[in-house]
């Protein structure tokens, strides 16, 4: 049977390069990318790839379901790989109901046509639910996410993702429906939009802004090259055990503060600045309410069952990621003129 893959969210950052992956790899799948382009959506992350024959792109919304269904019908879509989310915490914090319209509701909508299309054959076809460590809670000093952690979501963004993961399970469970699941770390690289604190920081470090810090910046992140959590996707979604989840991370924790001033050293080196100017910019601000402290994924389960692991240490795939905002500062200026500045000036003036 020939496959025909839905992929939503394809154009924000991490499903950009998951639809580059897979157009790329299999000349033999028809490959839907189907995106809202909310502010997070760009379609200039896929410019290389529009072309290619076997790359269709519809603009159709996640909530709205009759859009969804025609889609389902026109592409006869074999199996879905869901991405499509509002991803950032501090939007989650200021506008909850948002994350649960879009990953809650959106995720359900697309678990009802998977259900009802596929029904009969459920064997054939593979809905694989992208989701995040964030769901597990917060860690302490010691431990690792496996996943059989107990899920302790404590952002409005990570309690909507728990609530979609749910579902998919339940989806799994009550009506049959074959579902693979993956819940990644923090993962960094090309096409990351400059709110999250990577491209935020080498944004603003390349306009000699402030470097906003929440609290003391001792959080701790795991992080991951994005490319290594797109052939994770595709080793999943390929490999994986039916009805099962994998956690996905580099074993590459960093406190904040410690990346933020690694960020500074490659950047003044990289833009020829005096050593230690950039880390002037670093400036202390409120924390996040209700700030995870810690996440680290243990990711032995995809190691060992699947044989994934990261292709980048993170020096490299840093590296690679500040070269591409360096010669990509066009694509930056897009995405920061207009609704970002508002978005910016609430988030930190004053904070
Ligand atoms: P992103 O915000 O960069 O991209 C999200 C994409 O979804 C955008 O293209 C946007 O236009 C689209 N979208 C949003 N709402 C939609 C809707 N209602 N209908 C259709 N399309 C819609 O997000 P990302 O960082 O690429 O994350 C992708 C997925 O991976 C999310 O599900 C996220 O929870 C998960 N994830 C992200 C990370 C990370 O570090 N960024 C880590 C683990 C898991
Ligand atoms: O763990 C996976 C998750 O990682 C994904 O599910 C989310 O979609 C993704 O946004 C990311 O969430 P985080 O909240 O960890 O990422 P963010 O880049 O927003 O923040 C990383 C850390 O940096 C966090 O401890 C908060 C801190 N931070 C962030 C920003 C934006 C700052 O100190 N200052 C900032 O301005």
């Amino acid at each position: 049977m020939p496959k025909n893959i839905l992929i939503t969210g394809g154009a924000g950052f991490i499903g950009s390069h998951v639809v580059r992956l897979f157009v790329t790899k299999y000349p033999e799948y028809t490959i839907i990318n189907l995106d809202a382009l909310t502010y997070a959506g760009n379609l200039e992350n896929l410019r290389d790839i529009e072309n290619a024959p076997n790359y269709r792109f519809e603009k159709v919304n996640i909530l709205d379901a009759t859009a969804l269904q025609e889609v389902f019908e026109k592409h006869q879509v074999t199996d879905v790989i869901h991405l499509a989310a509002e991803s950032h915490v501090d939007r989650s914090i200021l506008s909850p109901l948002d994350f649960v319209y879009t990953n809650i509701i959106g995720t359900v909508n697309l678990l009802n046509l998977a259900k009802d299309k596929w029904k009969g054959n459920y064997a054939n076809h593979r809905f694989h639910h992208v989701s995040t460590d964030e769901v597990f809670g917060t860690l302490g000093d010691t431990g690792f996410f496996t996943e059989t952690t107990p899920y302790s979501p404590n952002s409005p963004y990570s309690a909507s993702k728990a609530g979609s993961d749910h579902f998919v399970r339940a989806y799994g469970e009550t009506y049959g429906l074959g579902y693979v699941m993956t819940n990644c770390s923090n993962n960094y690289g090309p096409n990351h939009f400059p709110e999250k604190l990577i491209p935020l920081f080498i944004n603003n470090i390349i306009h000699n802004k402030p470097l906003p810090v929440y609290g003391k910046g001792d959080n701790t992140r795991d992080w991951l090259y994005v490319i290594d959590h797109a052939t994770a996707i595709d080793t999943v979604f390929h490999n994986g055990k039916n009805h099962e989840g994998y956690n996905v991370g580099g074993f590459n924790e960093w406190k904040n503060i410690d990346l933020v001033k690694l960020l500074c050293k490659i950047m003044d080196e990289k833009l020829g600045r005096t050593a230690g100017s950039s880390e002037k910019l670093i400036s202390y601000v409120t924390d996040r309410p209700g700030h995870d402290l810690r996440y680290a994924i243990d990711a032995n389960k995809i190691n060992k069952e699947l044989g994934w692991k990261p292709s980048v240490t993170f020096e490299e795939g840093l590296g690679k990621t500040i070269d591409w905002y360096l010669t990509n500062e066009e694509w930056l200026k897009n995405v920061t003129s207009g609704a970002y500045q508002q978005y910016y000036e609430n988030q930190y003036d004053g904070r």
